[in-house]
């Protein structure tokens, strides 16, 4: 496992998948990838790539593994709350038709919380709400909208009574008046273009193994996708040091706004 190995597995990732390693927080990954790779019966990166892509389903756990899918409803809830009290409302009086982004929605359980909070404060408004992830299959599970009791753990038991039917294996399925308000699409914040027009974008939880450098440009571009006037939302460990320096003013802890 040597650098040579480890460029070229990087070179070959990139091919298949369009993740860029480059852009992720090189000595992290490398180990994370490399944990994988001593305990497999492979000896190098490469040789652990080839055999990996060989099957759909190992393939499918590798990425998963590799962005690391971890969600839930209402992440920390007191941030949800904040959103609902204050940023929501805030936003509406600007706009009665929010244009709203979960961009690394992950398994659809941030995306799918938007939803139900939209439509709890505006009954009979439609909003957009665009949900992207880079990793395919988890788009998938996303789509299919189907939790686990502990996905559910910090939201309202109402909430979970209102809006999810119970499935026989025990399951919990987003019954579809909240379900067909998101609109899912794969896409690759570190490379695809972004859309624009938006009136909140949240990330969270998303750049953790991303370099500096890439979440400048990341903050920057999310600067361009919003309207004046609109928030970005980002994760509670993730705050934006140089938010003045991108064009942003500080409008909560953790919600960054471009100015009119
Ligand atoms: C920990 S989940 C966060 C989910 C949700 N935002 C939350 O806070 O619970 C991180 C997600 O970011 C996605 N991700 C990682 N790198 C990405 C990239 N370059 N473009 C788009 N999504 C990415 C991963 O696939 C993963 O689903």
């Amino acid at each position: 496992m040597d650098d040579k190995d480890w460029e070229l597995f990087k070179q070959k990732l990139n091919a298949k998948t369009g993740i860029d390693l480059q852009l992720y927080k090189e000595p992290q990954m490398r180990r994370r990838i490399g944990n994988l790779v001593t305990r497999s019966e492979f000896k190098t990166f490469t040789a652990y790539f080839d055999n990996v892509v060989k099957n759909k389903d190992t393939f499918a756990e590798f990425i998963e593994y590799l962005t690391i899918n971890v969600s839930e409803f209402f992440r920390t809830p007191e941030k949800f709350s904040l959103l609902e009290t204050d940023v929501i409302p805030y936003l509406l009086k600007r706009s009665p038709k929010l244009n709203i982004w979960s961009a690394g929605c992950s398994i659809g359980a941030e995306p799918y919380s938007l939803s139900i909070i939209m439509k709890e404060m505006t009954p009979n408004q439609r909003h957009r709400i665009l949900a992207s992830d880079l990793d395919i299959d988890i788009l998938a599970k996303a789509r299919a909208g189907i939790y686990a009791d502990g996905e559910l753990k910090a939201m309202r038991a109402d909430r979970k009574t209102k809006y999810f039917t119970k499935t026989p294996d025990g399951k919990f399925a987003v019954k579809p008046e909240i379900k067909t308000a998101v609109e899912f699409k794969r896409h690759n914040l570190l490379k695809d273009p972004f859309e624009t027009g938006f009136d909140l974008i949240l990330c969270r939880n998303v750049v953790i193994y991303f370099t500096e450098e890439a979440k400048d440009q990341l903050y920057a571009n999310f600067f361009k996708a919003l309207k004046p006037g609109g928030i970005l939302f980002v994760g509670a460990t993730e705050a934006i040091l140089n938010y003045r320096k991108l064009g942003y003013t500080s409008y909560k802890p953790f919600f960054y706004q471009k100015p009119e």
